[in-house]
This record gives structure tokens, sequence and C-alpha cells, in this order.
């Protein structure tokens, strides 16, 4: 990237890291309970003002695609990475923020289509490099619901705050557990004994990701709208107990029933999965992350043959205490709640049978915990 430079070398330089999920899948847009940290890999951009009132220039330095774009009159492409910076822009616009020109290139280490939200540390980088380019003075809650919008209004996919907030929140070796309604969050350090997290990446990412994800989205509505007849003071699936929802189930279709019993059971499990990492009890720590996988599996459909079979394949090893697919689904990464000492074994092991069984490499990542976005 050489976007700053000794000749100009007025500009920003940011950064803002993706994110591991421990728990809490698909709970987020339902105003539930996650709990995910940043990790130490990071979206880097650089950017400066180019002296134009409204030409925008935005390199991809890995695959060196340059995007140009004028700022009185953008709209979203049919896909590809410009739609993130745009939609960040706009959003930034939307709040007030006075843009002006200027060239940026961004590079990053954050795996793509991997469950690791490159993407959100993409929306996330932006917004902290303009915010300070132009001195827009937003705070970081406003950033983060411009990058979650940027998603929305300019990609399409209906996420929920998670990742953004995880990108911008994150604090070095502490996981947060963030309540998706209230927005209250608390750290939690993230000491894990004889265990390591590892992720291991199928490196299969499936197309339908992103419309899977808003049709959930609109079961999840479906559920709450048959849910509020017999309770109206309900106004998501957040209000639900398990009792509610097992009582519903002669009033919904199956489908709903299992959507809607995935996020209720997934908030309980958050909730505990947070004690138990409190008091080191990481046999209940793991035992939970497996009931979430075999929730997102069955009840809300949403892993895929590559991510099932990793996890089945832990499932007899007693140094794995938990096994899970991560992030939205359909492909990316399972994380491993592990013991230390059995990485390469386990490593070794699970890389050959993954790629005789599909004929994929995968790709184990130990991700160390990281602090949230910020100009470098
Ligand atoms: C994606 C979305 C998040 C969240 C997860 C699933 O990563 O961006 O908002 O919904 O899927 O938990």
């Amino acid at each position: 990237m050489d976007i700053l430079n000794k000749q100009q070398p007025d500009g920003v330089i940011a950064q803002a890291p993706g994110r591991i999920n421990l728990i809490g899948e698909h709970t987020d847009y339902n105003d539930g309970f996650v709990l995910p940290a940043a990790i130490d890999s990071n979206m880097t951009v650089q950017a400066r003002r180019n002296g134009t009132p409204s030409t925008v220039r935005i390199t991809d330095s890995a695959q060196q695609q340059t995007f140009s774009f004028d700022l009185r009159d953008f709209s979203p492409l049919s896909n590809g990475w410009p739609n993130y910076v745009m939609g960040v822009v706009s959003e930034l616009q939307q709040l007030g923020g006075a843009i002006g020109g200027f060239d940026a290139a961004f590079e990053s280490n954050v795996p793509v289509g991997s469950g690791m939200s490159s993407s959100a540390a993409l929306e996330c980088s932006f917004a902290t490099a303009l915010n300070e380019l132009f001195g827009l003075g937003l705070d970081k809650w406003q950033l983060i619901k411009a990058s979650q919008h940027a998603e929305h209004n300019f990609v399409g996919t209906k996420c929920g705050i998670m990742d953004q907030f995880a990108s911008m929140m994150g604090e070095k070796d502490h996981a947060m557990l963030l309540d998706c309604r209230s927005l209250e969050f608390q750290y939690f350090p993230l000491e894990l004994d004889d265990y390591q997290l590892l992720l291991l990446n199928t490196n299969v990412s499936h197309s339908l990701a992103s419309s899977e994800y808003n049709t959930r989205r609109a079961e999840c509505e479906q559920g709450v709208a048959i849910l509020q007849k017999e309770h109206p003071g309900i106004k998501n699936l957040r209000d639900v107990s398990l009792e509610q929802v097992v009582a519903g189930i002669g009033e919904m279709p199956e489908h709903i029933f299992c959507r809607c019993h995935h996020v209720v059971s997934e908030n309980r499990r958050v909730l505990d999965a947070t004690k138990a990492l409190t008091r080191g009890d990481f046999k209940t720590l793991g035992e939970l992350m497996y009931q979430s996988h075999f929730s997102l599996q069955n009840d809300y459909k949403v892993s895929c043959p590559q991510l099932d079979f990793m996890v089945q394949q832990t499932l007899d090893k007693d140094y794995i205490a938990g096994s899970r697919m991560m992030g939205g689904g359909f492909g990316g990464c399972t994380i491993n709640l592990i013991e230390k000492a059995r990485v390469t074994e386990f490593v070794e092991q699970i890389s050959k049978i993954y790629r005789s069984h599909f004929g994929i490499d995968l790709t184990p990542i130990e991700v160390a915990i990281g602090d949230g976005a910020s100009v470098v």
C-alpha cells in the first residue's frame, strides 16, 4: 500500500479486526446475547484527502483492483467489495458527515469467507479511517451502527450487530458478553488454562449464505407474530421462554418452531457459557458449544456437511471439550476448545481425514484475542 508516502504524508491509517464468537449464533438480530471477541488479524486501510470535492478512489491492494466513484452520485453494485466501502460512506454522509474526495487502499490478514467477519473488519476500518480523516467526531457506537447499516443497505445482508460491535470494541485477551437489546456489554478475561481455541477453516463458503441469512431473520419474525397471538407482550424472540416456544408447537409450521427453538435455547446457552467461563468450567463450556452446533445444524439449518463432519470428528476425543460452527454458517470455520498439548496431533489427524473425505485442504488457525478498531 503506498497511499501515504513521503511526498504526501497527510492522511490516516486505521485498522479493524475480525472476530471469533465463543457462542451465541443468530441471536443478535433477535435482540439476544452473544459472546464474541476480536482477533489479532486486521483489515488495514490507508486514506488521504485527494483535493477533489467528490472523487473517491479505493484500491484493494491484494487484488490490485481500483474502484472509483463520485460522492454526489453512487449506488450499490450487484456484488463485490466496493459495496462495503460505499455503504459506509453513504451511512456516514447520512449522519451529517462532510466527506470530501479521498484515495484509500486496504489490505487484510483476516481470511475471507471464513466466518471471521472480514466484512465487518472492512466496514469498521473505513468508518474509523474516515471519521479521523474528515474530523467527523462520531463515537464508536455511531460507527458500529453505520457499519451495520452499510451491510443492510448496500450489501443486502440484514445482519445483526455482533460483528461490527466486536470489531470496534474488542479488548486484548477478553471476550465480551453483549446484550443486543440494551447494547450493554461486559468484558470477561479469556483465560482457558490448559485449553486453547483452535479454528478449523473448511475452506468452503456457500453463496446462499446471504439469502438464507435473510430468510432465517424473516422466519424468526414469523415465529414472533404467531407467538404474539398468545403472548401480546413479546416484541421478539428475546422475550420468549423455552416453555412458551414448546407450548406454541401446534400453532406454527414445524420449521418456524425449530428456528424459534434454536434462538431461545441459544440465548440460554450464552448466559450459561459465560458463567462456565467465569468459573473456569471448560467441560461445561465445551458441552454448551456442542449443543449450540447441533441446534444450528438441526433446528436452524445453517450448517453444511463439511462443518458437521469436522464437529463429528471431535466427539470421541476427550482432549476436545467443545466444537461448533462459527458465524453465519454454510461454510467457514469450526471453533474448537482443545487442550493445548494435543493441538499438533489433532490438526495432523483431522487434516488428513478431511482431505480424503472432501478433497479439500482445511486451514487450522490458532487465534489470539486482540484489540478493537483504532487509528494507527
Ligand atoms: C453473521 C452476522 C452476525 C450474526 C452471525 C450469526 O456473522 O453478520 O450479525 O448474525 O452471522 O450469529
